[in-house]
């Protein structure tokens, strides 16, 4: 099906003004890619068509298909590892000291865009180990949100095949999966007890949390965002994070340092002023 320019436009502001996925002119072939079947199934006679019936959809439902099929859902295990390294060797220590300090144990962290799971998993795991080898005390509690239905059912599961176990590494493979003998593994319950999933548009003006996270890992998700609302985001992430809390993000994005937010850890690293 042919999409023309003024559709393409209609569709491509829609998804910008929604989901805050900033699709550049060059995007076209992907919204055809993506939308094709979804225009066919459902007997659309184009894409204007389509486009009226999601924004004419007063349940939202079909927008929320729409979120789903335009989004990247890209993940792994451990991806970019050194944000894991300086997790465990100089964030976890010194926010586990301040929760001792404060006579508290709970150790809250956000997955914001976590796509079928691999990330908070990556970080149950970890902490899992850290908290046995330092602090059993510790709790923690993981919390990973996305605007794709399809990629949080998956992280919900919690199977995986062996290729993308593959990048966990052999100790954790051992400790914290089990193998279900048909080519999957599934990470296993004490893993994925600690982490809840839930469905969150991060273009939501407020976010709905009654407590503060003492980590918010945000990482290649911002690189479909525009500055504007990078910016914004940013800022949100801000109101969410405890004082000298610490904001992952992905190491090919940037944050604007001028804000007075954030203060500069390493690369891809900030920490709430
Ligand atoms: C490439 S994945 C990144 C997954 C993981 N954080 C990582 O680094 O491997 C980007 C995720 O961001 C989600 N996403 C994009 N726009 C979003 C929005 N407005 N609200 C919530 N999630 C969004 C996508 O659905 C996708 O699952």
């Amino acid at each position: 099906m042919n999409l023309s320019a003024r559709e393409f436009h209609l569709i491509k502001n829609l998804i910008y003004d929604k989901f805050g996925i900033n699709l550049g002119e060059h995007k076209k072939s992907l919204i055809v890619q993506r939308l094709h079947k979804e225009l066919r199934n459902g007997g659309f006679s184009s894409f204007e068509d389509y486009y009226h019936y999601v924004t004419r959809d007063a349940s939202g439902q079909a927008l929320h298909v729409l979120g789903d099929l335009i989004s990247t859902n890209h993940t792994y295990f451990f991806r970019e590892e050194a944000h894991f390294d300086f997790l465990r060797k100089c964030a976890l220590p010194q926010l586990d000291a301040a929760l001792r300090g404060r006579g508290e144990k709970e150790l809250r962290i956000w997955c914001a865009g976590c796509s079928s799971g691999e990330e908070p998993y990556s970080l149950s795991m970890m902490l899992s180990d850290y908290a046995a080898d330092n602090s059993p005390g510790i709790e923690f509690y993981i919390l990973g949100t996305d605007i794709a239905s399809p990629a949080l059912q998956k992280a919900a599961a919690g199977v995986y095949s062996s290729e993308q176990i593959s990048q966990i590494p052999p100790l954790y493979r051992l400790h914290y999966l089990e193998n279900l003998f048909d080519g999957r593994w599934r990470v296993k319950q004490s893993i994925r007890k600690r982490v809840l999933f839930r469905r969150l548009n991060l273009m939501r003006r407020e976010y709905p949390f009654k407590k503060c996270f003492q980590v918010i890992f945000c990482r290649n998700v911002m690189i479909y965002f525009d500055a504007f609302t990078r910016e914004r985001l940013a800022e949100r992430f801000s109101r969410c994070l405890e004082p000298e809390g610490y904001l992952f993000i992905g190491h090919s994005e940037t944050l604007d340092r001028s804000s007075g937010l954030y203060r500069f850890v390493q690369p891809a690293v900030y920490q709430k002023i």
